[in-house]
C-alpha cells in the first residue's frame, strides 16, 4: 500500500506477565509474539517500519536484529501509549499519509484486517480510525463509547464506571492515523487517569472535540485482536494459533487423531494422507510428505521427511532428512545432519548424528552412529558403537555397501569397513577391514571345567 507507515509499540514492561523477559519476546506458537506483528505489518510494504522500545530495549533490539528494514526509537521512561508514539516523532519527520499503529502484544491479527482498516481510514478521510471488536468478556480492555453510531471516546477498564464496564465493544489497540497534526495532538494528551499514564486512546475524544473525523472498523473475529497481558492470555493465543494451523492441515487432507494435542508450528508443511497421532510436536521449517505416519510422543524440528515414512512412538528428530519409505523408532534419536536414504530403518534406542544411512540399510537396536557414512543394504547389529571421538577430535567411519556389522562391535574411527565385509560379534575394529574380509578381535574362548563347584567349595 502506498504511503503507509507503521509504528509498533513494544516499550512497555508487561507487568502482568510477571517476567524478567520483555513481554513482546514471550513466545506464541514457538515464535516471539512481536514477530507476528511485524510479519503482518510487512505485508503492507510500509515506507517506514518503526518499533518503539524501552523496557529491556537491548534485548528486544537484539531479538529483532536480523529483520531488514526496521528502525528503532527508545521511549524512556515509559509513560503510556500516547507517550510511546510521541517518542517516535523524529522517525516520521517529513512523512505524510497514513500511520498504522500496532501493538507488539496483539499478535494474531490478519493482514486483511490491517488492509481494511487503512482502506476505510482513507476512504473516510478520517483523522483516526480505530479497530474495535465485540467480546463476551471485555474485562481489561478499553471500552468504545458511542453516541448514536459515532465513537466519542475510549475509556480504560480502571477509569470506567459500571455502565461503561458493561460495554462489550472494545478497543483492539490498533489504529490508523493521518500523520497530519498527529504529533501535535499527542502532545495534548494528559495523564489524569487511574494509571497516571498518557493514553493513546484519548486521542479519540481530543479529535472529536476538535471536530476531526474519527472512524471505526469492527473486526468480526475477536480472537484475532486479542491482546496478551498475562500468561493465561499467552497460552490462549498459542491455542488459537494451533487451532488455525490444525484446521488448515486437516482441510488439506492430513489426519490429526487428536488436534487438541497436536503441536504443529505455523511454517510446518505436511502432505495429504499423512496421519499424526496424539501428543506430537512438529516445529520449525519441517516438511513432511504424503502418506506418512507419525506416532505418539514424537518430536520433529527443522527436518525434511519424504513420502510413506513411519516414525514410531517417542522418537526425537532434529535437522535431519529422511527419504521415502524409511522407518524410525520407537525411541530413536536423529540428531542434526542425519540423512536416511530410501527405505532405511533406524530402530529402538538408536542414536544417529552427522551420518548418512544408505538405501535399505538398517540399525534396529541399541546403536550409535556418529559421523558415519553407511552404504546400501548394510546391517548394523545390536549394540554397535562408532567411536568417533578421541577426546580431542571427531573422526569419520565408512561402512561400504552390503557390509555386515555383528552385534556389540566397536568401530574406532577413522576406519573403513569394505564392501560386503563382515565384522564378527564383539569385535573392536581399529584398522580398516578390506572388502569381503571377516574381522574378529576377541580372543579364543576358553571353558574352565568345574569352575563353579570349585568356587563354591572354597567358601
Ligand atoms: C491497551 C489500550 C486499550 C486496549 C488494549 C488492547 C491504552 C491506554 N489502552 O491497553 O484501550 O483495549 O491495549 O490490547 O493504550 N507500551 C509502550 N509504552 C508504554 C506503555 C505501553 O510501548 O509506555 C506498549 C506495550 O509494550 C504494549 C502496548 O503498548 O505493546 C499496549 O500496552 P499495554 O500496557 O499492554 O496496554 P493495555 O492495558 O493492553
Ligand atoms: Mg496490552
Amino acid at each position: 500500500m502506498s504511503d503507509v507507515h507503521v509504528a509498533v509499540l513494544a516499550a512497555g514492561k508487561g507487568t502482568r506477565m510477571k517476567s524478567a523477559r520483555p513481554k513482546v519476546l514471550h513466545r506464541v506458537g514457538g515464535l516471539p509474539m512481536i514477530d507476528y506483528v511485524l510479519a503482518a505489518a510487512s505485508t503492507l510494504a510500509p515506507r517506514r517500519l518503526v518499533v518503539v522500545i524501552g523496557h529491556e530495549a537491548a534485548a528486544v533490539r537484539q531479538a529483532l536484529a536480523s529483520r531488514p528494514g526496521l528502525s528503532f526509537v527508545v521511549q524512556e521512561p515509559q509513560l503510556g501509549t500516547a507517550h510511546a508514539l510521541l517518542a517516535a516523532e523524529s522517525a516520521f519527520e517529513g512523512a505524510s499519509g497514513t500511520l498504522l499503529l500496532l501493538s507488539g502484544d496483539v499478535p494474531l491479527l490478519s493482514p486483511d484486517t490491517l488492509r481494511q482498516l487503512v482502506d476505510r481510514h482513507r476512504s473516510a478521510d478520517a483523522a483516526a480510525t480505530v479497530l474495535t471488536t465485540v467480546v463476551d468478556q471485555p474485562y481489561g480492555y478499553g471500552r468504545v463509547v458511542r453516541t448514536g453510531r459515532q465513537i466519542t471516546r475510549i475509556v480504560e477498564e480502571r477509569d470506567a464506571d459500571p455502565t461503561e464496564k458493561a460495554i462489550r465493544e472494545i478497543n483492539a489497540g490498533i489504529y490508523a492515523f493521518a500523520l497530519d497534526g498527529l504529533f501535535d495532538a499527542l502532545r495534548s494528551v494528559a495523564s489524569g487517569n487511574a494509571q497516571r499514564e498518557r493514553y493513546l486512546p484519548d486521542l479519540v475524544a481530543i479529535y472529536r472535540r476538535e471536530g476531526r473525523g474519527v472512524e471505526t472498523v469492527t473486526e468480526t473475529n475477536p480472537d484475532s485482536v486479542r491482546g496478551i497481558n498475562s500468561r493465561v492470555e499467552l497460552a490462549d493465543a498459542s491455542r488459537i494459533l494451533r487451532a488455525r494451523k490444525n484446521a488448515e492441515l486437516m482441510a488439506n487432507g492430513v489426519t490429526l487423531e487428536d488436534p487438541a494435542t497436536a503441536y504443529i508450528g505455523a511454517s510446518v508443511q505436511i502432505g495429504c494422507d499423512t496421519i499424526v497421532h496424539p501428543g506430537v510436536t512438529i516445529a520449525g521449517r519441517t516438511v513432511i510428505g504424503e502418506s506418512c505416519e507419525i506416532h505418539s510422543g514424537v518430536f520433529i524440528a527443522d527436518s525434511r521427511i519424504g513420502n510413506g515414512v513411519v516414525v514410531h512412538d517417542h522418537s526425537h528428530i532434529v535437522e535431519s532428512a529422511i527419504e521415502d519409505g524409511a522407518a524410525v523408532g520407537p525411541f530413536a534419536r536423529l540428531r542434526p545432519k542425519t540423512e536416511l536414504r530410501t527405505g532405511a530403518r533406524i530402530g529402538n534406542f538408536v542414536e544417529v548424528k552427522g551420518s548418512v544411512v544408505g538405501a535399505g540399510s538398517k540399525a534396529l537396536h541399541l546403536a550409535y552412529l556418529g559421523d558415519t557414512t553407511v552404504g546400501e543394504r548394510v546391517n548394523i547389529g545390536a549394540g554397535t558403537i562408532t567411536c568417533n571421538y578421541d577426546g580431542e577430535r571427531k573422526h569419520t567411519t565408512v561402512i561400504e555397501d552390503g557390509a555386515f556389522i555383528g552385534t556389540d562391535s566397536q568401530l574406532v574411527a577413522p576406519v573403513t569397513i569394505g564392501k560386503g565385509a563382515y565384522v564378527g560379534t564383539g569385535t573392536t575394529v581399529r584398522t580398516d577391514v578390506p572388502p569381503g574380509a571377516l574381522a574378529v578381535s576377541a580372543g579364543k574362548q576358553r571353558n574352565i571345567e568345574d569352575w563353579v563347584a570349585r568356587k563354591k567349595g572354597r567358601r
